[in-house]
């Protein structure tokens, strides 16, 4: 079973989205579990005080560094190999291939910032690695953490019902889906595709690596660099290409 620990001052947050649907059931399972822990255990005094202000002075607050030192020491006295994962908008970009391999590990321990942030201190010296979910700032590492975890877990095996599901996914052959469709056959005047409905199977699959070579094309053509292409999905996509440069004149 993996373990997640996640260290935040506003546990409530997480309740409902690990609770719901395939997270919730994974739980249930013992697939994983996820212990939400608040900072405030950790910190002195009657107020139980975690933040305090900047030193040469500005605005917000900053995370104090001696109650989240204390706590990762606890946490990590328990799971000695747990990863912490600090939550950060200056952290690397978190991404399907971090996912998958997060997944391997036993534990991770996950620490959501607020205010202005952490102490530098406690990046120094206590985390494993920093992770930031896109360029932009929340109010808080809590959205980000749940993120991760939703993301993390589709890796463990037996969290998603059905264990084919997640090799199609964008991403996972450094592509993007194909496109899907369900019933009914027309909708508000347009018809799947004529091959999802013929049940032959080669042309479905050569159909849907042609949508995938066309939609990645179309859409995020900087995945194509590094995805790995064989010399029929290099004749694919050079007709998609000859295609969309002729469309353009
Ligand atoms: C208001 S932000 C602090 C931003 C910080 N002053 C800065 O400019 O880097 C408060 C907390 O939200 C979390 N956070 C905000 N945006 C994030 C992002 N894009 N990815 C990961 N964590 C984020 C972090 O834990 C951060 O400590």
């Amino acid at each position: 079973m993996m373990i997640f620990d996640v260290l935040t001052l506003f546990p409530g947050i997480f309740v409902s989205p690990l609770q719901e649907s395939i997270l919730g059931r994974a739980a249930k399972q013992q697939l994983l579990q996820v212990r939400l822990h608040n900072l405030r255990d950790w910190a002195e005094g009657k107020h139980q005080v975690t933040d305090d202000t900047p030193y040469g002075g500005g605005d917000g607050m900053v995370m104090k560094p001696e109650p989240i030192a204390r706590a990762i020491a606890d946490l990590k006295a328990k799971m000695p190999h747990a990863k912490v994962l600090l939550m950060t908008p200056q952290g690397k970009p978190f991404s399907h291939q971090a996912a998958c391999e997060l997944a391997g590990e036993e534990g991770l321990i996950f620490l959501c910032g607020r205010y202005e942030g952490f102490d530098e201190r406690i990046r120094q010296t206590l985390v494993d690695a920093e992770y930031s979910i896109g360029d932009f700032v929340l109010t808080g590492g809590e959205l980000p953490a749940l993120v991760m975890i939703d993301a993390i877990a589709r890796f463990i095996p037996g969290v998603l019902g059905c264990s084919d599901s997640a090799a199609t996914d964008s991403f996972s052959d450094g592509l993007l889906e194909y496109p899907q469709y369900t019933r009914p056959a027309v909708f508000s005047g347009m018809a799947v595709p004529e091959v999802l409905l013929s049940g032959d199977h080669g042309r479905i699959a050569r159909w849907r690596r042609e949508q995938q070579l066309r939609r990645t094309w179309q859409r995020r053509p900087d995945l194509l660099q590094s995805a790995k292409l064989s010399k029929e999905d290099q004749q694919i996509l050079e007709q998609v290409q000859r295609e969309s440069s002729e469309a353009e004149k």
